[in-house]
């Protein structure tokens, strides 16, 4: 490692320099040289604006524009030499800035400091990132509707509290997903919009005495405004927090549906079968095949989670307006983003590639009398009260279950006994009731789990997210 001591942006009024551990626990440059992008973006855009102003001489800002792209470049080439006495990548981008254009460089931390600085480059970061999980989210809707349009006529059993509860298409399950989906989207849109503050121009927390011009600077990088109070500007993670609940949400979602392919892939269910490329074998059990990815999905949501925590609690207690505290934000932020893009990358083929077994999900509605609402609501159509026709469905699945058969495997006789008093037809209407096929048809309310409804939500989906002129 070279010996930058001489080197830092702060120098002056120090006697020595800082302990080995001191340099150590103040180094950030492990983590935030991830942000050298926009670290340079940020600082072409201030110099560019410093000169508009003329605070900077037209010549002095074309030296350091040129001279952050060549540090770009460097960078990019795996030439920089990262040193832990440089603590950050504001400090590494500025020593190496002057080192190829010299004392100009100098000029470029006129009217800013690293708080604004490294607020600027975080929401610009942000603001990338958040576009790339869009692009992930979306990634993850097509696939979940590219099995569901396979799948709009198979069945499976709808479940509460686990238990078989009434039959449902497979389609409209996977869609229940999707909704999620368009939610985390919009939650996303939302938090990028209040990402987009500039906070360039707060200076150090105060302002400056410079007349610049952060509108410009705002418009140059894609920001949507300029901050308004100064002390909140360099001190606000709000972005990042919300950022992290984003995120954390998206992968509570991914967890979900991971619980459900681990469940759906064991013996016990036998609904899916994962390819063999998403699970691994044991190196004891021979016959074993494990649904690693899904559980490791649903095993990372224990970071994300974590992350947003980390830095809830990293911001809570702390006074205006920076605290070198903030600089813990921006692990949390890297660590949940690259979990939750890596989880949706592998969730969406993982999907695509299961097997489906319509056949047992057809079989499991067959058991566990899923069609005992539709008794009863045949029995309501017909004038019972509701109340009363639950009490006979009821009555009818005690006596299916001591008989170990199904509802429509009741005689005629049996139904008219437990129908005693009331004022019903049984025969065919009944058995047709009792279909598991015509149940979901007939659940044709707003979002209910009818194929004619699955269909349109399909279609709905396809238009949403396969826009015309779209890849
Ligand atoms: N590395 C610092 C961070 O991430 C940059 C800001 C440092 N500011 C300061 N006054 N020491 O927060």
């Amino acid at each position: 490692m070279a010996d930058d001591k001489g080197k830092r942006l702060w120098g002056g009024r120090f006697g020595e320099g800082p302990h080995q551990l001191m340099e150590r626990i103040n180094a950030s440059i492990g983590v935030d040289r991830r942000l050298y992008l926009q670290d340079i973006r940020g600082s072409q855009a201030h110099a560019a604006m410093l000169a508009r102003q003329e605070v900077l001489s037209a010549r002095d800002a074309e030296k350091i524009i040129a001279g952050l792209e060549q540090v770009k470049q460097e960078i990019e080439a795996g030439k920089m030499a990262w040193s832990d006495s440089l603590e950050d990548i504001h400090t590494h981008v500025e020593v190496r800035l002057k080192e190829i254009i010299g004392e100009a460089a100098g000029r470029l931390h006129t009217a800013r400091s690293r708080n604004d600085q490294v607020a600027t480059d975080l929401r610009l970061w942000v603001m990338d990132a958040g576009r790339d999980l869009d692009s992930a989210l979306i990634g993850f809707q097509r696939a979940l509707v590219e099995v569901a349009e396979e799948h709009a006529a198979t069945i499976m059993p709808g479940y509460t509290h686990l238990q078989r509860a009434q039959p449902v298409l497979l389609a409209h399950h996977l869609l229940a997903y999707v909704e999620m989906t368009w939610r985390d989207r919009a939650r996303l849109a939302d938090c990028l919009g209040r990402a987009a503050v500039l906070p360039l121009g707060a200076a150090a927390l105060a302002g400056t005495s410079f007349d610049l011009d952060p509108a410009s600077v705002a418009d140059e990088l894609g920001f949507g405004a300029v901050f308004n109070n100064s002390l909140d500007a360099v001190s606000d993670r709000d972005f990042a927090a919300e950022f992290l609940f984003v995120l954390s949400l998206v992968q509570v979602h991914l967890s979900r549906l991971a619980e459900e392919l681990v469940l759906w892939s064991s013996q016990e269910f036998g609904f899916i079968s994962l390819s063999d490329a998403f699970a691994t074998g044991s190196s004891i059990m021979p016959q074993k095949k494990n649904p690693d990815a899904a559980e490791l999905v649903r095993g990372k949501t224990g970071r994300v989670v974590g992350d947003l925590i980390s830095l809830l609690t990293v911001l809570k207690g702390l006074p205006l307006a920076y605290n070198k505290d903030l600089q813990e934000d921006k692990e949390p932020v890297f660590d949940a983003y690259d979990t939750v893009t890596d989880c949706l990358l592998v969730m969406a083929p993982m999907i695509s590639t299961m097997h489906v077994n319509a056949q047992r999900m057809e079989l499991a509605v067959g058991h566990g009398f899923l069609n005992a609402t539709e008794l009863a609501d045949y029995l309501a159509a017909q004038g019972v009260p509701f109340r009363v026709a639950h009490e006979v469905a009821g009555k009818a699945v005690r006596l299916a279950e001591d008989r170990v058969c199904t509802l429509e495997e009741l005689g005629e006789e049996d139904h008219a006994r437990l129908c005693e008093g009331l004022e019903v037809e049984l025969g065919v209407g009944l058995k047709q009731a009792l279909d598991p096929v015509r149940a979901v048809n007939r659940r044709i309310s707003p979002g209910g789990t009818a194929r004619q409804n699955v269909e349109a939500a399909l279609k709905e989906a396809r238009k949403r997210l396969w826009p015309e002129g779209s890849a």
